[in-house]
Protein backbone atom coordinates (compact mmCIF):
# COMPACT_ATOMS: atom_id res chain seq x y z
CA UNK A 1 0.00 0.00 0.00
CA UNK A 2 2.45 2.89 -0.91
CA UNK A 3 1.64 6.19 0.10
CA UNK A 4 1.84 9.11 -2.45
CA UNK A 5 1.09 12.01 -0.16
CA UNK A 6 1.76 13.34 3.12
CA UNK A 7 -0.47 11.84 5.91
CA UNK A 8 -1.11 13.99 9.21
CA UNK A 9 -1.95 12.25 12.60
CA UNK A 10 -3.64 14.36 15.09
CA UNK A 11 -4.88 14.44 19.00
CA UNK A 12 -3.90 15.18 21.98
CA UNK A 13 -0.44 13.89 24.19
CA UNK A 14 -1.33 10.20 24.63
CA UNK A 15 -3.33 9.63 22.16
CA UNK A 16 -1.50 7.24 20.27
CA UNK A 17 0.25 8.73 17.38
CA UNK A 18 3.84 7.39 17.88
CA UNK A 19 2.43 3.99 18.30
CA UNK A 20 -0.13 4.04 15.17
CA UNK A 21 2.59 6.51 13.06
CA UNK A 22 4.94 4.05 13.21
CA UNK A 23 3.35 1.03 12.37
CA UNK A 24 1.22 2.88 9.13
CA UNK A 25 4.62 4.18 7.44
CA UNK A 26 6.20 0.69 8.03
CA UNK A 27 3.51 -0.79 5.64
CA UNK A 28 3.39 1.75 3.54
CA UNK A 29 7.45 1.91 2.94
CA UNK A 30 7.45 5.77 3.96
CA UNK A 31 9.30 7.88 6.61
CA UNK A 32 7.75 8.41 9.81
CA UNK A 33 8.68 11.75 10.90
CA UNK A 34 7.53 12.99 14.14
CA UNK A 35 8.95 16.19 15.40
CA UNK A 36 9.32 15.04 19.19
CA UNK A 37 11.69 12.78 18.27
CA UNK A 38 13.66 14.98 16.13
CA UNK A 39 13.45 17.63 18.92
CA UNK A 40 14.71 15.18 21.67
CA UNK A 41 17.53 13.77 19.50
CA UNK A 42 18.54 17.32 19.10
CA UNK A 43 18.26 17.78 22.68
CA UNK A 44 20.35 14.63 23.41
CA UNK A 45 23.11 15.89 20.96
CA UNK A 46 23.36 19.39 22.72
CA UNK A 47 22.87 20.97 19.33
CA UNK A 48 22.06 25.14 19.50
CA UNK A 49 17.92 23.66 18.15
CA UNK A 50 18.18 21.18 21.32
CA UNK A 51 19.91 24.02 23.42
CA UNK A 52 16.42 26.04 22.43
CA UNK A 53 14.07 23.82 22.51
CA UNK A 54 15.02 21.62 25.97
CA UNK A 55 13.77 23.85 28.43
CA UNK A 56 10.27 24.97 26.23
CA UNK A 57 9.90 21.07 26.32
CA UNK A 58 10.07 20.22 30.04
CA UNK A 59 7.49 22.96 30.38
CA UNK A 60 5.39 21.03 28.42
CA UNK A 61 4.67 24.30 26.06
CA UNK A 62 5.21 24.55 22.48
CA UNK A 63 9.05 25.42 20.10
CA UNK A 64 8.40 28.27 18.37
CA UNK A 65 6.98 27.89 14.59
CA UNK A 66 9.70 29.13 13.09
CA UNK A 67 12.34 26.54 14.49
CA UNK A 68 9.86 23.96 13.54
CA UNK A 69 9.26 24.66 10.20
CA UNK A 70 12.94 25.09 9.64
CA UNK A 71 13.52 21.39 11.01
CA UNK A 72 10.25 19.73 9.00
CA UNK A 73 12.20 21.87 5.76
CA UNK A 74 15.55 20.52 5.94
CA UNK A 75 13.68 16.90 6.78
CA UNK A 76 11.66 17.41 3.66
CA UNK A 77 14.39 17.70 1.59
CA UNK A 78 15.46 14.27 1.88
CA UNK A 79 15.33 11.60 -0.90
CA UNK A 80 12.87 9.36 1.00
CA UNK A 81 10.49 12.10 1.34
CA UNK A 82 10.14 11.61 -2.49
CA UNK A 83 6.90 9.38 -2.28
CA UNK A 84 5.03 10.58 1.10
CA UNK A 85 5.69 10.13 4.60
CA UNK A 86 3.42 10.18 8.03
CA UNK A 87 3.66 13.14 10.46
CA UNK A 88 2.84 12.65 13.95
CA UNK A 89 2.87 15.71 16.27
CA UNK A 90 3.46 18.01 13.15
CA UNK A 91 1.57 20.35 12.44
CA UNK A 92 0.61 21.74 15.85
CA UNK A 93 -0.65 25.13 15.40
CA UNK A 94 -2.76 27.33 12.85
CA UNK A 95 0.47 28.92 11.22
CA UNK A 96 2.47 25.43 10.93
CA UNK A 97 -0.41 24.19 9.11
CA UNK A 98 -0.71 26.61 6.94
CA UNK A 99 2.97 26.54 6.05
CA UNK A 100 2.89 22.96 5.30
CA UNK A 101 -0.25 23.54 2.56
CA UNK A 102 2.04 26.29 1.02
CA UNK A 103 4.96 23.02 1.14
CA UNK A 104 2.80 20.62 -0.25
CA UNK A 105 1.35 22.12 -3.33
CA UNK A 106 4.76 23.93 -4.37
CA UNK A 107 5.88 20.35 -4.00
CA UNK A 108 3.32 18.70 -6.10
CA UNK A 109 1.76 16.42 -3.07
CA UNK A 110 -1.81 18.14 -2.94
CA UNK A 111 -4.16 17.67 -0.34
CA UNK A 112 -2.88 15.73 3.00
CA UNK A 113 -4.92 13.17 4.48
CA UNK A 114 -5.32 13.82 8.00
CA UNK A 115 -6.75 11.64 10.84
CA UNK A 116 -7.84 12.74 14.32
CA UNK A 117 -7.11 10.66 17.04
CA UNK A 118 -10.10 10.95 19.51
CA UNK A 119 -9.20 10.36 23.42
CA UNK A 120 -10.62 11.69 26.91
CA UNK A 121 -8.25 12.88 29.54
CA UNK A 122 -8.32 10.44 32.06
CA UNK A 123 -7.27 7.80 29.58
CA UNK A 124 -4.37 9.75 28.27
CA UNK A 125 -3.07 10.45 31.67
CA UNK A 126 -3.13 7.01 32.64
CA UNK A 127 -1.29 6.22 29.16
CA UNK A 128 1.46 8.51 29.36
CA UNK A 129 2.46 8.06 33.19
CA UNK A 130 2.58 4.16 32.02
CA UNK A 131 4.64 4.73 28.77
CA UNK A 132 8.67 3.36 28.30
CA UNK A 133 10.56 4.03 25.34
CA UNK A 134 13.65 2.22 23.57
CA UNK A 135 16.16 4.24 23.69
CA UNK A 136 17.89 2.24 20.94
CA UNK A 137 15.15 2.02 18.62
CA UNK A 138 12.20 3.99 19.75
CA UNK A 139 9.84 0.85 20.12
CA UNK A 140 6.78 2.19 22.36
CA UNK A 141 5.46 0.20 25.37
CA UNK A 142 3.07 0.58 28.33
CA UNK A 143 3.08 -0.98 31.54
CA UNK A 144 -0.50 -0.97 32.31
CA UNK A 145 -1.29 -2.16 28.95
CA UNK A 146 0.86 -3.23 26.50
CA UNK A 147 4.57 -4.00 28.70
CA UNK A 148 7.67 -5.96 27.64
CA UNK A 149 8.50 -9.42 28.06
CA UNK A 150 11.30 -8.73 30.38
CA UNK A 151 10.63 -5.28 32.64
CA UNK A 152 13.44 -2.26 31.45
CA UNK A 153 14.55 -4.17 28.49
CA UNK A 154 12.55 -3.93 24.34
CA UNK A 155 11.49 -7.28 23.30
CA UNK A 156 12.43 -5.88 19.58
CA UNK A 157 16.33 -5.07 20.31
CA UNK A 158 17.05 -5.56 23.47
CA UNK A 159 18.06 -1.94 24.75
CA UNK A 160 16.84 0.02 27.80
CA UNK A 161 13.72 1.35 28.54
CA UNK A 162 13.28 5.01 29.41
CA UNK A 163 10.72 7.62 30.94
CA UNK A 164 10.04 10.87 28.86
CA UNK A 165 11.06 13.55 31.16
CA UNK A 166 7.35 15.21 29.87
CA UNK A 167 5.59 12.50 31.29
CA UNK A 168 5.95 13.72 35.20
CA UNK A 169 2.24 14.45 36.02
CA UNK A 170 2.30 18.48 36.09
CA UNK A 171 4.41 18.60 32.65
CA UNK A 172 1.70 16.73 31.37
CA UNK A 173 -1.29 18.77 32.74
CA UNK A 174 0.71 21.64 31.21
CA UNK A 175 0.84 19.98 27.86
CA UNK A 176 -2.77 19.01 27.99
CA UNK A 177 -3.84 22.55 28.39
CA UNK A 178 -1.22 23.10 25.69
CA UNK A 179 -3.12 21.19 23.28
CA UNK A 180 -6.52 22.12 24.06
CA UNK A 181 -5.70 25.86 23.15
CA UNK A 182 -2.89 25.80 20.36
CA UNK A 183 -3.52 22.37 18.51
CA UNK A 184 -6.90 21.23 18.83
CA UNK A 185 -8.54 24.28 16.37
CA UNK A 186 -6.96 22.13 13.54
CA UNK A 187 -8.87 19.92 13.40
CA UNK A 188 -11.83 22.37 12.53
CA UNK A 189 -9.23 23.67 9.99
CA UNK A 190 -8.87 20.46 8.30
CA UNK A 191 -12.22 20.07 8.68
CA UNK A 192 -13.54 23.31 6.48
CA UNK A 193 -10.53 21.85 3.73
CA UNK A 194 -12.63 18.77 3.47
CA UNK A 195 -9.82 16.56 4.22
CA UNK A 196 -10.58 15.53 7.96
CA UNK A 197 -11.53 12.10 9.12
CA UNK A 198 -11.73 11.12 12.73
CA UNK A 199 -10.67 8.12 14.61
CA UNK A 200 -11.88 6.99 18.23
CA UNK A 201 -8.64 6.39 19.76
CA UNK A 202 -9.96 5.10 23.10
CA UNK A 203 -9.84 1.60 21.74
CA UNK A 204 -7.41 -0.76 22.03
CA UNK A 205 -3.94 -0.58 19.49
CA UNK A 206 -5.41 -2.93 16.92
CA UNK A 207 -8.56 -1.56 16.94
CA UNK A 208 -7.47 1.81 16.29
CA UNK A 209 -4.69 0.48 13.47
CA UNK A 210 -7.65 -1.83 11.82
CA UNK A 211 -9.96 1.68 12.18
CA UNK A 212 -7.19 3.81 10.75
CA UNK A 213 -6.91 0.66 7.72
CA UNK A 214 -10.36 1.78 6.58
CA UNK A 215 -9.68 5.16 6.52
CA UNK A 216 -6.60 4.78 4.15
CA UNK A 217 -8.71 2.35 2.31
CA UNK A 218 -12.05 4.68 1.89
CA UNK A 219 -9.24 7.34 0.87
CA UNK A 220 -8.00 5.45 -1.69
CA UNK A 221 -10.95 4.37 -3.06
CA UNK A 222 -12.22 8.07 -3.34
CA UNK A 223 -8.94 9.45 -4.89
CA UNK A 224 -7.51 6.15 -6.92
CA UNK A 225 -4.54 6.10 -4.59
CA UNK A 226 -3.35 6.17 -1.68
P1 LIG B 1 5.65 14.85 21.05
O1 LIG B 1 6.79 13.94 21.19
O2 LIG B 1 5.01 15.04 19.72
O3 LIG B 1 4.58 14.44 22.15
P2 LIG B 1 2.96 14.51 22.19
O4 LIG B 1 2.26 15.10 21.05
O5 LIG B 1 2.72 15.11 23.50
O6 LIG B 1 2.56 13.08 22.00
P3 LIG B 1 3.08 11.84 22.72
O7 LIG B 1 4.34 11.36 22.05
O8 LIG B 1 3.16 12.05 24.21
O9 LIG B 1 1.87 10.83 22.52
P4 LIG B 1 1.42 9.96 21.26
O10 LIG B 1 0.12 10.46 20.79
O11 LIG B 1 2.52 9.83 20.27
O12 LIG B 1 1.18 8.59 22.00
P5 LIG B 1 2.04 7.24 22.01
O13 LIG B 1 1.83 6.50 20.75
O14 LIG B 1 3.45 7.47 22.46
O15 LIG B 1 6.07 16.31 21.54
C1 LIG B 1 6.83 16.51 22.71
C2 LIG B 1 7.13 17.99 22.88
O16 LIG B 1 7.93 18.45 21.77
C3 LIG B 1 5.90 18.93 22.86
O17 LIG B 1 5.33 19.04 24.14
C4 LIG B 1 6.53 20.24 22.35
O18 LIG B 1 7.21 20.91 23.37
C5 LIG B 1 7.54 19.75 21.34
N1 LIG B 1 6.99 19.68 19.97
C6 LIG B 1 6.86 18.53 19.22
N2 LIG B 1 6.33 18.81 18.03
C7 LIG B 1 6.12 20.16 18.00
C8 LIG B 1 5.57 21.04 17.03
N3 LIG B 1 5.13 20.59 15.85
N4 LIG B 1 5.48 22.35 17.36
C9 LIG B 1 5.93 22.82 18.54
N5 LIG B 1 6.46 22.03 19.50
C10 LIG B 1 6.56 20.71 19.24
O19 LIG B 1 1.25 6.44 23.17
C11 LIG B 1 1.30 6.89 24.52
C12 LIG B 1 1.21 5.65 25.45
O20 LIG B 1 -0.09 5.05 25.28
C13 LIG B 1 2.23 4.55 25.13
O21 LIG B 1 2.64 3.94 26.32
C14 LIG B 1 1.44 3.54 24.25
O22 LIG B 1 1.93 2.21 24.39
C15 LIG B 1 0.03 3.70 24.81
N6 LIG B 1 -1.02 3.50 23.80
C16 LIG B 1 -1.05 4.00 22.54
N7 LIG B 1 -2.20 3.65 21.92
C17 LIG B 1 -2.91 2.93 22.82
C18 LIG B 1 -4.19 2.28 22.78
N8 LIG B 1 -4.96 2.32 21.69
N9 LIG B 1 -4.61 1.61 23.89
C19 LIG B 1 -3.84 1.57 25.01
N10 LIG B 1 -2.61 2.15 25.09
C20 LIG B 1 -2.16 2.82 24.03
Amino acid sequence: MPLKRALILLGPPGAGKGTQAKRIAQRCSVPHLSTGDMLREAVTKGTELGRMAGPVMARGELVPDDLIMRLIEERLKRADCSEGFVFDGFPRTLPQAEQLDRILERSGFGKPIVIDLRVNPEVLVRRLSGRWTCSVGGEIYNVHDAPPKVAGICDRDGGKLVQRPDDRPEVVKERLATYERQTKPLAEYYERRGVLDTVDAAASVEAVERELEEVLKRAERRDGHL
